[in-house]
């Protein structure tokens, strides 16, 4: 950030607010020590320290963010909003909600490259007069899997091998080998789509469905889009190595240069709308993740758009502590009963209390921007503002005939979705896992097509014999040419691989180095 030149310094303090008059040595007997131990100042500036960090997400670890608003058409497409959702936030033309973001990659660690073949995450919380709303989407529009069961075991085998810590490819198409629903994903994910250039030049989408209720408490299945203003960027392997050579925080610096030059990224926000029902006219079921919902049956309709013009001012405290959850709606929006939402929903909460502590939602960027009422309180780091809570603070608890908080009043009625079948553990019945992955492979521009061919190749050549056979079975059954063209690249690669390690290791030899101990 820029400074100026003269500009009035404040006195360091400690945190008990004494001023600080010697920040560099330890008090010591005599000036080479030994160090005494009632250094208060020292033992409380190293303890802190110590305790600087919370764990990382257990996925989307790096990430960056952003504030701004959100400006409501007051429409879907040419219609009134109000056919189909009574939340507040899409009512009104031109209101504006304000809003925070969090991009992320997913697999690395919180400093990892932002340039690896990942899923971007796309999160919005805005600050809604309602209540909080979160859309926890991500880049891609669809995902690996359509049922929560499966997603820690996914998320392992994406990871470092857990006994050596070493990436290896091995174990992610292990797990997809086994899991035909990801060809559909996997097939985006080694296209260029799987390296957005920057966070402001990629998609957004909410992945699975959600409903939107209005007054009569009629639902609809919904799914949102966001479409960058800025234009869709995405990487061949070849540039992002370059970049990552230089960079491994390109994309955050992107978005923090971007913003503070006032040049504000904007994204359109459209939903497609489908019935509520189970649709057996389609060949795939609406409330599967694996699965785009086709645009000339579903068209896209905007609602509204976003724009980000504020930077953090502390990335810690706004960014890392930043708490989003699919449960989190407002009135008028509702869940559908897609397998992975209902997963996801305990899942947030659940890893922000570890991660963040049971009072994260007190913690400003997490805070309703409305007043909070409630009787949840107390736990480590309680520090509610004394203005919130109930008039009557001695009545923490509800019903009550002498005070404390009430019930609000039911203003419009319920969405109630009514079922009639047996509980069981059974995948869906309409899986069609390798259609829509041949229309996207088909689809792709010829350059794409070469790409997911060359990283797929490039990846799966150092897998084991059994899994190349079954991904090459997966891409032949999505369309018969991916399936062969990976084949041949498979081939080719494990060719060029082995007249590598022929070559010499790179470096220079002993003796053409500065010696330093017995440096043989
Ligand atoms: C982050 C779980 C599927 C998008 C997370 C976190 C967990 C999690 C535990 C870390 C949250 C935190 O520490 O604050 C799950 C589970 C899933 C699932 C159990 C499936 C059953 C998905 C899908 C999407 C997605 C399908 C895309 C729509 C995200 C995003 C974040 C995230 C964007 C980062 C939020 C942030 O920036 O803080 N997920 N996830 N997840 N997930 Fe998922």
């Amino acid at each position: 950030m820029p400074r100026e030149k003269e500009a009035k310094r404040d006195t360091l303090t400690t945190r008990q607010g004494r001023p600080v008059t010697d920040n560099q040595n330890l008090r010591t007997i005599g000036d080479r020590g030994p160090a005494t131990m009632e250094n208060y100042h020292f033992l409380e500036k190293m303890s802190h320290f110590d305790r600087e960090e919370v764990p990382e997400r257990v996925v989307h670890a790096r990430g960056t963010g952003a504030f701004g608003y959100f400006e409501t058409y007051g429409k879907v497409g040419d219609e009134p909003v109000e056919k189909y959702t009574r939340a507040k936030v899409f009512s009104g033309e031109g209101k504006k909600t304000p809003l925070m973001v969090r991009f992320s990659t997913v697999a690395g660690a919180k400093d990892s490259p932002e340039t690896e073949r990942d899923p971007r995450g796309f999160a919005v919380k805005m600050y809604t007069e309602d209540g909080n709303w979160d859309l926890v989407g991500n880049n891609l529009k669809i995902f690996f899997i359509r049922d929560a069961m499966k997603f820690p075991d996914m998320i392992h085998a994406f990871k470092a091998d857990p006994v050596s810590n070493v990436p290896d490819p091995t174990r992610m198409f292990d797990f997809v080998s086994r899991s035909p629903e990801a060809t559909h994903m996997i097939t985006f994910l080694f296209s260029p789509w799987g390296i957005p250039a920057t966070y402001r030049h990629m998609q957004g989408s909410g992945v699975n469905t959600y409903k939107w209720v209005n007054d009569e408490g009629e639902a609809v299945l919904v799914k949102y889009h966001w479409e960058p203003k800025q234009g869709i960027r995405n990487l061949t392997q070849e540039d992002a190595n370059y970049i990552q050579s230089r960079n491994v925080a390109h994309a955050t610096q992107d978005l923090y240069t971007a913003i503070e030059r006032g040049e504000y990224p904007e994204w359109e926000l459209f939903v497609q709308i489908m019935e509520d029902g189970y649709h057996e006219e389609l060949d795939f079921d609406p409330l599967d993740d694996t699965k785009l919902w086709p645009e000339d049956q579903f068209p896209w309709l905007p609602v509204g758009r976003m724009v980000l013009d504020e930077n953090p001012t502390d990335f810690h405290a706004q960014i890392e502590q930043a708490s989003f959850g699919t449960g989190v709606l407002v009135d008028g929006m509702d869940f559908s009963d897609d397998k992975m939402l209902i997963g996801r929903t305990f899942s947030y909460s659940d890893t922000q209390r570890y991660r963040v502590g049971a009072n994260y939602l007190q913690v400003p960027v997490n805070a309703p921007k409305n007043k909070v009422r409630t009787n949840q309180h107390r736990g480590q780091l309680d520090h509610r503002n004394p203005e919130e809570g109930s008039s009557d603070p001695s009545i923490n608890y509800e019903p009550s005939m002498i005070g404390g908080l009430e019930e609000a009043e039911e203003k419009a009625p319920q969405h109630q979705p009514t079922y009639n079948a047996a509980a069981m553990t059974k995948p869906i019945d309409r899986p069609n896992n390798y259609g829509q992955a041949g229309e996207t492979y088909r689809n792709l521009a010829d350059w794409e097509r070469e790409e997911l061919i060359s990283n797929l190749s490039n990846v799966l050549s150092q897998c084991d014999e059994r899994i190349q056979e079954a991904m090459v079975y997966h891409f032949s059954q999505a369309d018969e040419e991916y399936g062969r063209l990976v084949k041949e690249g498979i081939e080719k690669k494990t060719q060029e691989m082995k007249d590598m390690q022929e070559e010499e290791m790179p470096g220079r030899e002993a003796g053409e180095q500065s010696r330093y101990g017995k440096g043989t």
